[in-house]
């Protein structure tokens, strides 16, 4: 019908100075309001027809305490005028004043890129608003502030976007909070009036909290399978924020960004700021469905172009065989079990380099320890080449051991506030990255490692948090740059690393799960999700990890028992749930006994023939590990022709029986061919899509930690 948007993209609507963005499931409004705001219109499922849309009207004021400059949800508010909630921006001037209220000026829409730009309606503040929009229907949201007076302006909050939700009670936020071996625990609560604040003040993204949301309602709860979700996740690897505020009017939005705490960048005249991106989508299928929308959006858009055609790699890690123990014999034995048992990567973790025997010394000297290794790395490379892997090795650019040679030589290149303690985690101090000199450094020794030696992958770490983030040599005014500085350089570093070394691929890490988010995943192929390698334990913090971000990215390994619990399982348990994401083995191989060697040898080839759905399919999350005494999660072929079932079970009680496992994803109307990957099927070998969906699998699931694996193939 003519007028309607029958297709996805952006429209602009001239004369209600309107701007409609549909894809996949949503559409996003906004336009201009006769106070020449920018103001948000509508955010939910994909509305079609031009005509529904009236121009923007700013809403009307509630009393004269909560006026109409509050109520109205603008896209992108400074902080100015009457404007009482979390705004956007908020600015110093050259003269004190700080008053910032920002106008519509005019906008720049490009297929499906839309700027509109902002300023101030009195100085030359200027803001331009960035919308991607991604065929799935994910949009991405940016803001570059840039300085156009000619004083220096400093700014103490630069958020990258506020997303608001249609109004209404009973709204429930998701997040995923937790801690070092705990991370990624889903958290879910009910929003009430005011402001609740998720965020990292470390410096990273942090082990605490993950820059990630979704949020349920109004009036209705999600399940995995029904229900609107609005869900969205920063791009930055530094402290960041996110502000989930109800507002008197009932309003639910969503400020995020960088952290404005100790906040305070300077932008000299000319000079601008962009923001990092907030990605945000919505679905009206559930929890389950905003998942799959995210990590297809990862794995298309986000993880790095040059390796998303490569599956992972099984992987060998050393730290948990050898500690900071490694030297080249331990070493190249460890690697002939791991060839063996089919490992496709050798990674060898802390301990190569400088005098480093424990974590008080050698960090900063990124040498290859003389002791450990006379002839440096190349014999063990090589010997793990000819054994058909590839050589990883470990490193932690951003800090320094103040028992170091680096330390030594410089000791003013840390973050330190001038006689004060520089106060020591893990005996570590964090380098200056913000710093040209530092960052030079940085880059340099790693060029070098890379190019002296062929390394096909560093495992990056990232072991304490920022404190006394002081950088004395440069002007007070530039001082708190650090919290931007230190993480653009980082990227930087990493950015540069891989344009001279086009192979290289990168797994995030901080103390676990500690840098996980789109920033850094624009620019490592995989993350370690968490020092905690207890099976058990890892089916809670997968499944929480699976809220956010892809199975694909998600390394797990199968270590040796007992845990950090005590806890003892079965080594097949411990793999099923190792191949619920991207298989490694992190188990001293050389105790391992023949039968777990034939084992281990058994399950890898199983899992390399499985993996390209694990990695790359839909997940759907059956039974919750925190709920019952059966986990399940099934994952499903793009192409829908094959899928993989993993089931687990804890803690029976009363002789139960395990209940049927229903699967989702599938074709009704098709058949399916069951093959038993682990544990016993019985019932037909054939099942109708239905049949598995609606009545279910019994699979045979006793005692603790009992785990099974079936593999479903379309017939034609
Ligand atoms: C951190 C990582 C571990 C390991 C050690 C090495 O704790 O999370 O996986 O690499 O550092 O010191």
């Amino acid at each position: 019908m003519a007028g309607d948007a029958l297709d996805p993209g952006i429209r602009f609507l001239p004369e209600a100075r309107l701007w409609v963005l549909s894809a996949g499931e949503m559409s996003y409004v906004f336009g201009v309001n006769e106070r020449e705001e920018l103001q948000h219109v509508y955010w939910g499922r994909r509305i079609r027809r031009d005509r529904d849309w009236s121009p923007a009207a700013s809403l009307p004021q509630w009393d004269g305490v909560d006026p109409s400059t509050n109520t109205t949800p603008e896209e992108y508010p400074g902080w100015g005028g009457l404007r009482f909630c979390e705004p956007c921006l908020k600015v110093v001037f050259a003269d004190g004043g700080r008053d910032l209220v920002l106008k519509y000026v005019d906008h720049a829409l490009q297929d499906r890129d839309l700027t509109l730009h902002l300023r101030d309606l009195g100085c030359d503040l200027q803001v331009d608003l960035g919308y991607h929009l991604d065929p799935s229907g994910i949009l991405r949201r940016q803001a570059t502030v840039r300085n156009g007076t000619d004083h220096p302006v400093v700014l103490e909050s630069a958020q990258s976007a506020v997303w608001h939700l249609p109004q209404g009670p009973d709204c429930h936020l998701n997040y995923l909070s937790g801690r070092w071996g705990e991370e990624t625990r889903p958290t879910r609560e009910e929003i009430h009036p005011g402001s609740k604040v998720l965020e990292s003040r470390r410096g990273s993204t942090s082990n605490q909290m993950n820059p990630w949301f979704a949020i349920e309602g109004p009036g209705e709860d999600a399940t995995e399978e029904h229900g609107d979700v609005w869900f969205g996740a920063l791009g930055w690897s530094g402290s960041w924020k996110l502000v989930v505020e109800q507002t008197p009017r009932l309003d639910v939005r969503v400020t995020g960004g960088m952290s404005d705490f100790d906040f305070a960048h300077p932008l000299a005249p000319g000079e601008s700021l962009t923001t990092p991106p907030f990605y945000a989508g919505f679905t009206a299928r559930g929890m389950g469905q905003a998942s799959r929308l995210f990590h297809r959006f990862q794995l298309e858009r986000i993880l790095p172009r040059a390796s998303s055609g490569r599956l992972r790699p099984v992987l060998y890690n050393s730290w948990e065989a050898t500690g900071f123990d490694v030297d080249q014999a331990g070493q190249m034995a460890l690697a002939e079990k791991a060839a063996r048992i089919g490992v496709e990567r050798f990674v060898m973790d802390d301990g190569w380099f400088g005098a480093r025997d424990s974590s008080r010394a050698g960090l900063g000297d990124w040498r290859p320890s003389r002791r450990k290794f006379p002839d440096g790395l190349g014999p063990l490379i090589a010997h793990v080449k000819k054994l058909g892997m590839d050589f990883g090795l470990w490193v932690e650019p951003e800090m320094v051991n103040p028992d170091s040679d680096l330390y030594r030589a410089h000791p003013d290149w840390v973050l330190h506030f001038p006689g004060r303690p520089r106060s020591e985690a893990r005996n570590q101090l964090v380098l200056n990255l913000a710093r040209d000199d530092v960052k030079e450094y940085v880059f340099a020794a790693l060029d070098t490692l890379l190019s002296e030696n062929e390394i096909a992958f560093l495992k990056w770490d990232l072991n304490r948090n920022f404190a006394e983030p002081g950088w004395p040599v440069v002007p007070v005014t530039d001082q708190r740059r650090v919290w931007v500085d230190q993480v653009r350089h980082v990227y930087g570093i990493i950015d540069r690393l891989r344009l001279r070394h086009p192979g290289l691929e990168i797994e995030s890490c901080a103390s676990g799960g500690g840098r996980v988010d789109l920033g850094i995943l624009a620019r490592t192929e995989q993350v370690w999700p968490s020092d905690n390698t207890d099976a058990f334990d890892r089916l809670s913090l997968q499944e929480g990890f699976s809220l956010a971000y892809t199975p694909k990215i998600m390394m797990a390994w199968v270590t040796d028992v007992p845990t950090l619990n005590g806890r003892v399982t079965p080594l097949t348990y411990r793999f099923l749930v190792a191949m619920t994401g991207s298989l490694g083995i992190g188990a001293n191989l050389l105790k391992w006994t023949r039968e777990e060697t034939d084992l281990a040898a058994r399950m890898i080839a199983l899992y390399k023939s499985i993996r390209a759905i694990v990695q790359e399919g839909d997940l759907f999350r059956l039974l919750s590990p925190r709920k019952g005494r059966v986990a399940a999660s099934e994952y499903v072929a793009r192409d829908g022709r094959q899928a993989v079932l993993f089931a687990f079970s804890h803690d029976p009680q009363f002789g139960r029986e395990a209940p049927p496992v229903r699967l989702r994803g599938l074709d009704e109307e098709a058949v399916y061919r069951l093959r038993s990957l682990e544990g016993r099927l019985d019932g037909p070998a054939e099942l109708s899509g239905a049949a598995l969906m609606h009545r279910g699998l019994r699979l045979d699931l006793k005692g603790d930690y009992g785990a099974a694996a079936v593999l479903l193939e379309r017939t034609e």
